[in-house]
This record gives structure tokens, sequence and C-alpha cells, in this order.
């Protein structure tokens, strides 16, 4: 079993704004016949009333299983070894089947990655988002499941005709806002969407990021947003969560991340932004360089690290705030 990070946090103002969401040591395994796969190793974090926290991070680093396991949404081979989820107040980890079921899209709603392909070909859009309608609300009638499609389709920047057409009628884009439609049908008040614009040429992903900013407007919600791309994350976010190999390792306000990123990871992420003020050569980044059923003593980014010494080899560094709002898990700030 690898060592807990643990979360060191001060005093300051802000911690008296409304949580929405407070995810302690949540941990989530997979088993596999050569051991466990420790895809989330005990992460904290917490989300505000209506921010937008985003979660970035390479291929593989548990973005998908981390928020799976927020909504106890994991299949196994998968599973929630440990983890207490806040929502507005509720333990979601001791709500029983039905409960939670209740809660899903009620108050808190995941747009799955990949989500768009996954539409029902042989179900006109108005049939798809009427079900999750319908299943939590059977009582409502014709006209006003109708008027709330439309309503719905509006919202997310779609024309009325829409509602009658069929998955394949409309792009890619037109299809991630139907997925975010259904995101919003039962009006959440915690909207996690994952990876909404890959798969999207760069203006379809700026149509759909407009889209959700809109959501996140008019509807005040809060926002779990996954995605790769650091550009798109800083204007659509209000904070940013770093995660490498199944830990978080940096959390901060957009602002902060950008103008002052600390871990060593960020800054490889941020500076493998391409900028056309200053052409370089492209900064390769490698995957994850260790085996997740067996990670290293220490820090788990010891291998890719520039800047590692001895101790980081034996002693995983903690979380800790080290500003205002900015936390950090790396020895180099201790
Ligand atoms: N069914 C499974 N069995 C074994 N390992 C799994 C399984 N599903 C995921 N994993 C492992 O868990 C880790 C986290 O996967 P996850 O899908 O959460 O990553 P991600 O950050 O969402 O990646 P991406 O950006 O590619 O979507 C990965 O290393 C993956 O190999
Ligand atoms: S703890 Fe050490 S190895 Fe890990 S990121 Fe910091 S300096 Fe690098
Ligand atoms: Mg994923």
């Amino acid at each position: 079993m690898s060592s807990m990070p643990t979360v060191i946090t001060s005093q300051n103002p802000t911690k008296t704004r409304e949580k929405v969401l407070e995810v302690k040591n949540l941990r989530v395994h997979y088993e596999t016949p050569k051991g466990d796969v420790i895809a989330v190793n005990g992460i904290d974090f917490h989300l505000y009333k209506g921010e937008t926290l985003g979660l970035v991070g390479e291929s593989g680093c548990g973005k998908s299983t981390a928020t799976a396991g927020i909504l106890r949404l994991v299949q196994p081979p998968g599973r929630i070894v440990s983890g207490e989820v806040l929502l507005n107040g509720l333990d979601l980890m001791k709500l029983s089947e039905s409960e939670l079921r209740r809660v899903r899209w009620t108050e808190a709603s995941l747009v799955p990655q990949g989500a768009m392909n996954s539409l029902n070909p042989v179900m006109k859009v108005k049939d798809q988002i009427a079900d999750g309608i319908l299943a939590h609300t059977p009582h409502i009638s014709k006209q006003a499941l109708k008027e709330r499609i439309y309503e719905l389709l509006n919202l997310v920047g779609l024309p009325g005709r829409v509602y009658d057409l069929y998955p394949h009628e409309l792009s890619g884009g037109m299809k991630q806002r139907v997925c975010i439609a259904m995101g919003i049908a039962l009006n959440p008040s915690l909207i996690i969407a994952d990876e909404p614009t890959s798969a999207l040429d760069v203006v379809v992903q700026r149509v759909v990021a407009q889209t959700l900013l809109d959501v996140k407007k008019k509807l005040g919600v809060s926002m779990i947003l996954i995605g790769h791309d650091m550009g798109l994350q800083a204007q659509l976010v209000d904070r940013i969560a770093v995660m490498y190999a199944g830990n978080i390792v940096e959390i901060a306000p957009v602002r902060s991340i950008f103008e002052e990123p600390l871990h060593p990871y960020t800054q490889l992420l941020i500076n493998s932004i391409p900028s056309i003020k200053e052409r370089k050569p492209l900064k390769v980044t490698e995957g994850l360089t260790h085996d997740l059923r067996n990670p290293p003593p220490g820090c788990i980014f010891q291998f890719r690290c520039p800047q590692v010494m001895d101790h980081c080899r034996q002693v995983a560094p903690p979380l800790r705030e080290l500003r205002p709002e900015h936390y950090v898990a790396c020895h180099l700030y201790e």
C-alpha cells in the first residue's frame, strides 16, 4: 500500500465560503491478477458554491476514476477503498442505492467521457432527454415535459428543430450540447463534465466551452471540468487541481497556477503549452513512468522530476497550503 498524502491547511478568510462538495481521502483501486492498480490514491479537495474547478493531468492519472468515485459509479474490477464525499453536507458513501439514485441527476450529474458517442442512435433527442426527466418525475404532464425539453435545448444554445432529430443528424458539438442538456435536466447543484471538449475540432471546442460557461452563469451551478488542455482550462475555470498518478499534486486559483506554478509537474504542463509569441521546441511530456500497482516509496513524481532530492525518494510530500488557497505536494517548499 502506498503512503497516504495528508493535507495541511492554514487559516484564511476564504474558508468561510460555502462548500458544495468536500472529498476526503478518496481512494479507488482496480483489482487485477497482478495486484491492485492504485488509480486514486487518497485525494482531498473541495468545491465552493458556484465555482468551476478544473481537473487536469495526463492520460491515465485517475481523473475519470476520481469523479466516478465521487458519484459511486466505479464499476468492477474497480472499488472504492475509502473516502468521504460530502455533497451539500450529505455523505454519499453512506447512502443506500435508492437514495443515491435520487441524488444522481437531481443534485449531482455526470456528463461522462465520450458521452456524445454513447447517445442511443435509434432514439430521437427528445426521447433521450425525456428518459432522464421521467425517471425522476414520472408524473410530469406531456406538455410540461415538451416545454422543459425545448427550454433545455435553448439553454445549451441548440435550435428547437433538434428536438425531433436523431443523433446521426447532429454534429459532434451539437451532440455534446445534447449531453450537457441531459446533465442539467433536473437542476443539479453540481455538474461533472469529463473531457466535454475532447474529440472536437478547435472551433467547436470553443462553442461547447462557451455553452458550459453560459449554463453555469444562467443556472449558478458548481462544476468540475476535466480536461487536458491547460489553455482552455485557463479560460473556463476558477481553480485548477493537477493530478499525477492518482494524487492531487497542486491545487490553486487559476491565476496563481499560471503565474506561479509550484509543482515541477505543473511547471512541465504549463511549459508545454505552445506559444506563437515565443517559438521554441515543443516540450515532450512522457507518460506515467511507474506501474500504478507498485508506486515507489516517497514522491510519485520522482522519476520525472528535474529537481529530485534524496529525501524525495523516501518520504511522500503532503499536500500543504503554501499561500492562501494554493496547495502543493512537494518537498521543495518545506
Ligand atoms: N478496468 C480497469 N482495470 C484496471 N485498471 C484500470 C481500469 N480502468 C482504469 N484503469 C487504470 O486506472 C488508471 C486511471 O484511469 P482513468 O481512466 O481514471 O484515467 P484518466 O485520467 O481519466 O485518463 P484519460 O485522460 O485517458 O481519460 C489508469 O492507469 C488505468 O490504466
Ligand atoms: S517532492 Fe521532490 S521529486 Fe517530488 S516533485 Fe518535489 S522536488 Fe520533485
Ligand atoms: Mg478519463
